[in-house]
């Protein structure tokens, strides 16, 4: 099995790692997103309340949490009519998208498809199914032999694209007509930083403009390790086709994929209030805004970035010749290389470190 799987790509990186760690200023890791800023009180009171868990929890959740993320969906994601028998909490979305093709039993003769610069669990969920991983940068790609499973990664990473409507709608259209499943992986889709867009999040691939209310065929993967600074609790839930998610929980119940009961609870308090969700926002508004200015005004260019976590940054030259200047600096990038061949010019910056980390880093990347 192991023979499968790519090398841990993050081994490349201990060079320039050992490089900025030692710069004199201190090391400012960029690299990765996982979140620097407290988990919200209000999730960790729900924690703590349901620390007596004696008892097996439901591999599929309480009805009262599947209904607050219907309720979500239409609250937040213009989603209406999730039907709550098609909601399934998870534990957090790597998991879910290492393990999905494999739930799906598909095999060698099946493709699963995902965008061409993609977070490296796709590509590793098709191997473990033993399935043949297609990066693809449009449907067009796929010619005649449609995948069985296509993901979407919307807001994108390490792209920061985001998909619109239509072209979600388009997607949907072509996935219908071949009988593919699209799973569209969703988490960053409350930090969209387009004009206008403050009081909406990015569409849903269940976004009723998307799909007028059908979810057949259709995932939606959402994950609160972002937007609620929840990764270490590994709460992440999928929401859409019923019939699909109720194949999906009948695998989960026999392998014993649970939701532990505390973090059940934890994600019904977060997904329940958005008040938290808001503020975090704007702690990495300020954060983008001054390294994307430091970047601007150093002569990098960045590409989409319109959502998300991360800016997909380049100097024009070879990632990893990029990530060795950063590194002299003290700031640790991830290379664009780690998503794919497409990424090969351009280094994944991260907003995951402390508003001091930031400042600090903007200044070292302006000054020469
Ligand atoms: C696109 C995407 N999907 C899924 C995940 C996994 O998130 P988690 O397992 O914390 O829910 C990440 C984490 O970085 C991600 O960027």
């Amino acid at each position: 099995m192991s023979r499968r799987l790519p090398d841990f790509p993050w081994d490349t990186l201990a060079a320039a790692k050992a490089t900025a760690q030692a710069y004199p200023g201190g090391f400012i890791d960029l690299s990765v997103g996982t979140p620097v800023d407290p988990t919200p009180q209000v999730v960790r009171d729900a924690l703590a309340a349901a620390s007596d868990a004696h008892g097996y929890p439901q591999v599929w959740g309480t009805p009262d949490l599947r209904e607050a993320i219907s309720a979500w969906f239409a609250r937040r994601r213009n989603a209406h009519g999730v039907d709550p028998d098609g909601v399934l909490p998870v534990v957090g979305s790597k998991e879910f998208v290492a393990w999905l093709p494999t739930i799906l039993g598909l095999g060698p003769d099946d493709a699963v498809g995902f965008p061409e610069a993609a977070y490296p669990t796709y590509d590793v969920g098709a191997r473990i199914a033993g399935a043949r991983p297609v990066p693809a940068a449009s449907t067009v790609q796929f010619g005649p032999s449609a995948p069985k499973l296509l993901w979407l990664n919307t807001p994108g990473n390490p792209t920061g694209q985001v998909l619109g409507v239509e072209h979600l709608a388009k997607v949907v259209r072509w996935a219908r007509e071949r009988g593919v499943i699209v799973a569209s992986d969703e988490c960053y889709s409350e930090l969209d930083w387009r004009e206008g867009v403050d009081d909406l999040t990015t569409p849903s691939i269940l976004d009723d403009r998307v799909c007028a209310g059908d979810h057949t065929g259709l995932l939606s993967v959402y994950s609160l390790s972002k937007q609620s600074n929840m990764a270490g609790y590994r709460a992440a839930f999928v929401a859409g086709d019923r019939d699909l998610v109720q194949q999906l929980l009948a695998f989960r119940k026999h392998a014993g994929m649970i939701v532990p009961w505390p973090v059940q609870r934890a994600l019904l308090a977060a997904v329940q209030d958005d008040a938290h969700v808001a503020e975090q926002k704007e702690r990495y508004r300020r954060r983008r805004a001054m390294l994307k200015a430091a970047l601007n005004e150093s002569g990098w260019r960045t590409d989409y970035s319109d959502a998300g976590l991360y800016l997909w940054a380049t100097k024009g030259q070879p990632c990893r010749a990029t990530v060795d200047e950063l590194a002299a600096k003290g700031i640790l990038a991830a290379p664009g290389d780690f998503y794919g061949a497409a990424g090969a010019e351009h280094v994944r910056i991260a907003l995951t470190a402390s508003d001091e980390q930031i400042t600090s880093a903007a200044q070292r990347l302006t000054s020469g």
